[in-house]
C-alpha cells in the first residue's frame, strides 16, 4: 500500500530537548518525505499557553468584548485551529514524558479541543467537526513501550484525533530507547521506507 504525498501538512512538534529530540528528528523527517514541496510547523514547546481561567474567559466573550489579553488567548486558539483546518496531513510528535504525552502536545490539544468548532454533541453522542484529515503519530520513549498498559500517550492521541473526527494514518515508535540505542534508528528507516505514491 503506497502513502499519497501532499502539499499540505502540519507539523507538530512538542519536545522540550531541542536539539535532541528523537521526536522533532523522526516528525520532520516524516513531513519531509509526505509533503515534499513543504510544510506549515507548529512548535507546541514555543508560545503556547495553557489552558487556564483565563483562556476559558477570553472563549466565553464575544469578540468585541474580549480586553486586549482575552483578544490574544482567543486569536492564538484560532491560529492553531486554523493551521489543522488548513492541513489535510498532520505528522504529531509524542514526545513521552512521565508516561503521558508531553504537556507541550496536551495544551496543543487543550487550545483546538472547543465544542462547535473541533467536535459536537448531538442525540447521536460526540461528532468530530475536522474530518477529512489524516494524522501520523511519532512516538518517543526510553522505557515506555508503544500501546504497552503504561503507554498512556499514543491512546489518548488516537482518542483526541478520533473525537475530532481525524483518521490516524499510522504511529512510528522510537521507544524503549534505553533498552535498545537502536530505537531512533530503526524507527528512521521506518519512515524512509515508507512507499510513497508517485
Ligand atoms: C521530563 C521527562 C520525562 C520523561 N518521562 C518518561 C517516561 O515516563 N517514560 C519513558 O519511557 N520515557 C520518559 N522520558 C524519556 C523520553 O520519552 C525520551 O527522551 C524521548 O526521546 C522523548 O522525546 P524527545 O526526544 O522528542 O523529547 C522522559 C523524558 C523527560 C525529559
Amino acid at each position: 500500500m503506497t502513502v499519497q504525498t501532499t502539499e499540505n501538512l502540519l507539523l507538530v512538534t512538542g519536545s522540550i530537548r531541542g536539539e535532541d529530540s528523537a521526536s522533532t528528528r523522526l516528525a520532520t523527517r516524516l513531513a519531509e518525505r509526505l509533503a515534499p514541496g513543504g510544510y506549515a510547523h507548529r512548535d507546541a514547546a514555543s508560545g503556547l499557553e495553557m489552558v487556564d481561567g483565563e483562556w476559558l474567559g477570553a472563549m466565553a466573550t464575544a469578540p468585541e468584548a474580549r480586553d486586549a489579553r482575552q483578544a490574544a488567548r482567543a486569536e492564538l486558539a484560532e491560529t492553531l485551529m486554523d493551521e489543522v483546518k488548513a492541513a489535510d496531513t498532520l505528522v504529531i510528535a509524542v514526545p513521552i514524558y512521565n508516561f503521558s504525552p508531553a504537556a507541550q502536545i496536551k495544551t496543543w490539544f487543550d487550545q483546538l479541543a472547543r465544542a462547535g468548532v473541533a467536535f459536537k454533541y448531538s442525540e447521536a453522542g460526540p461528532e468530530g467537526l475536522l474530518t477529512g484529515r489524516k494524522a501520523w503519530i511519532v512516538m518517543t520513549s526510553n522505557g515506555t513501550e508503544e500501546g504497552s498498559a503504561i503507554d498512556f500517550a499514543t491512546p489518548w492521541v488516537k482518542h483526541m484525533l478520533g473525537f475530532f473526527g481525524i483518521e490516524v494514518a499510522g504511529v512510528i515508535a522510537a521507544d524503549r530507547q534505553a533498552f535498545d540505542e537502536s530505537s531512533v534508528d530503526k524507527a528512521l528507516e521506518q519512515v524512509e521506507a515508507l512507499p510513497l505514491a508517485a
